[in-house]
């Protein structure tokens, strides 16, 4: 994962837009941070493990710059300390990366038996290493930039400052993303665009195997055969505002809260131009949902309502498994990308493995221009807007919305009356989904009881049947992931096969009943809990609300559409697991070992 950031310019503002973008990227990893910048005593390297306050702390943003780069590390090759940490120099050479080089314990070998003294155990120093033998080979950056990229296997988006010109910056980009942003008399290199927006939002998206030459006023861009090339300006549809906390304690509360304007941007989208940006289903007979973490659990939640109402059989598969697994695809089956961020390396390499076994793609995306979407055969946008917060939550309610969707669609067009009159009014629906959800957000007293009785404890459980199991999925590792507490998310008939044993007296349950078509059967579960001495939280629908002694607290929602009922459903789920962490003392937008986009095996 990590974020990469470099300017170039004549305002002398270096530190303040490194710091400003490494501040806005640290959602991609936040085990140290560093910089390196020409001031008029030459090149100085900063850098400190932990947060990247810790690093602002020690810099005198006195010193006027006109050349810097800057990086926020999420750990994979050596420890989270300060060796470790980039920019790294080696001879001429000083780079940040953010990626993997897979050949770099051969490589490392090399450039030993060549002279170079190694000191940290990352893969980016063999990368600065190599880079720099290369450059004294050739005294031709291009030149050195073309062989690397044909030595080093991997992924990288890597900025470059080089001792013997300090009036260019050199990017290069190969599976891991990379913009340059395009200002006056300045140019940036960075991970994405809001790191950069502060200063313009005008960029260009650097493709696989390309690398440029920048300087404040010109932009040059080289394919793999360092052939020069052109490509078009685009300009980032979104507002500061858009990655502030407007208000907000933390970013997830202020992204909780921004549920309702998300699914009425996301749905005004799709019903404006009558839904025809979506595939034809009606060629596939089978769907395969690849994706990781929260999106794969908007699949299981997609699965859910596309099998019952579209009548398709809709296979989830983890993007990590379905890499390494036999596979039985064909051109029948649609296989289809769930990502936030549009980055996440085993999602971009399954959808490559689907290509190859010649199925259609589609990608719910939310980042536009990400390595995902443009891999896809047909790009399915959700429009949440930057989410900041590790823990997703609107771009997790806005994959589910166009899921909804889909299935909607689906069963549209499959005649199927029993199953239409069920979903009847799905698009007036739809329309007033936000207000529903606006209701839900307004009264949130509930949650915080609810947290005050529960953060204290050891673990928790979540468990209900179907649709609902897939919601207890997200519930759960909403929960565990921010406030650290245990919590396991079951299938309620499948409790009693074992984990039943570690149901005591106060253990919280939160058990969901919230389908009709089987919540008796999950009461029976929450009752064989209850019995036990758990402490159980009942979280059902006004249609389906039961009284009796099985619960100790009830949550009871709005009945809404059966294909929306789930974006309702999981409100809740995430307002209790925000409140839990604010009682732990969590830093809830940057958990532990966590980062945002998972851009590494
Ligand atoms: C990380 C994030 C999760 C996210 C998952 C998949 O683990 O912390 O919130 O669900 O990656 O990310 P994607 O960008 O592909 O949706």
């Amino acid at each position: 994962m990590c974020g990469i950031v470099g300017y170039i310019g004549k305002d002398k503002k270096a530190l303040n837009v490194l710091i400003d973008g490494l501040e806005h990227l640290e959602y991609r990893g936040y085990d140290s941070a560093g910089i390196a910048f020409i001031s008029k005593d030459g090149l100085n390297i900063q850098k400190e493990k932990g947060r990247i306050s810790n690093l602002k702390e020690k810099i005198n943003f006195n010193n006027e710059s006109n050349l810097g780069i800057g990086h926020t590390r999420w750990a994979t090759h050596g420890e989270a300390n300060k060796v470790n940490s980039h920019p790294h120099k080696c001879g001429k050479l000083t780079i940040v990366h953010n990626g993997i080089i897979e050949n770099y314990i051969e490589l490392k070998e090399k450039l030993k038996e060549l002279g170079y003294k190694l000191k940290s155990d990352t893969d980016t120093e063999v990368a600065c290493a190599l880079l720099d033998y290369l450059y004294n080979k050739y005294n031709d950056m291009n030149l050195a930039i073309k062989d690397f990229e044909e030595i080093a296997k991997g992924a990288y988006a890597i900025g470059i400052i080089c001792d013997d010109d300090y009036d260019n910056l050199y990017a290069i980009k190969k599976n891991s993303p990379l913009i340059i942003g395009i200002g006056n008399n300045e140019n940036f290199i960075a991970s994405d665009v809001p790191a950069i927006l502060e200063y313009t939002s005008k960029y260009i998206v650097l493709e696989d195997g390309e690398f440029a030459k920048i300087t404040s006023n010109d932009i040059k861009i080289f394919d793999k055969n360092a052939d020069n090339i052109n490509h078009d300006i685009k300009e980032f549809d979104g507002s500061k505002e858009d990655i502030g906390k407007n208000g907000y304690n933390h970013y997830m509360l202020k992204e909780i809260h921004e549920q309702p304007e998300v699914i009425k941007k996301t749905a005004n989208h799709y019903l404006e131009n009558n839904f025809n940006e979506l595939p034809d289903f009606s060629k596939y007979k089978k769907i395969t949902i690849v994706a990781c973490g929260s999106a794969m659990h908007a699949g299981l939640v997609g699965k859910n309502l596309i099998e019952k109402y579209g009548n398709i059989p809709v296979e989830i598969e983890i993007a990590s498994e379905f890499r390494y697994k036999k596979l039985f695809l064909d051109k029948d089956t649609l296989v289809i990308a769930i990502s936030q961020s549009g980055e996440t390396a085993d999602t971009l390499e399954a959808i490559k493995i689907a290509k190859e076994n010649g199925c259609d793609t589609a990608g719910i995306i939310n980042v536009k221009e990400s390595s995902i979407a443009r891999n896809v055969d047909t790009i399915l946008y959700t429009y949440a807007g930057p989410e900041i917060a590790v823990a997703t939550t609107k771009a997790y309610s806005a994959q589910v919305e166009l899921l909804s969707i889909i299935a909607y669609n689906i069963a549209k067009s499959s005649n199927d009356i029993n199953k239409l009159t069920e979903i009847n009014n799905f698009l007036d629906d739809l329309r007033k989904l936000p207000i529903v959800m606006q209701e839900i957000l307004n009264n949130t007293d509930k949650y915080k009881d609810i947290a005050n009785n529960i953060y204290d404890k050891n673990d928790i459980f979540f468990i209900g049947r179907g649709i609902d199991y897939a919601l207890c999925m997200e519930g759960s590792l909403k929960l565990k992931e921010i406030s650290y507490l245990h919590s396991e998310a079951y299938a309620a008939g499948e409790l009693k096969h074992g984990t039943i044993s570690l149901i005591d007296k106060g253990v919280p349950v939160i058990g969901i009943a919230t389908d009709d078509a089987i919540c008796d059967k999950t009461i029976s579960n929450i009752k064989e809990v209850k019995s036990r001495g758990a402490n159980v939280i009942y979280l059902t629908t006004a249609s389906l609300n039961k009284d009796g002694d099985f619960y100790n607290e009830k949550i009871v929602l709005p009945i809404v559409n059966p294909l929306l009922q789930p974006l309702v459903n999981i409100l809740p789920l995430q307002l209790i697991a925000y409140e839990v962490a604010k009682k732990r003392g969590c830093n809830i937008d940057k958990p532990k070992n966590l980062a945002k986009s998972v851009t590494v095996e």
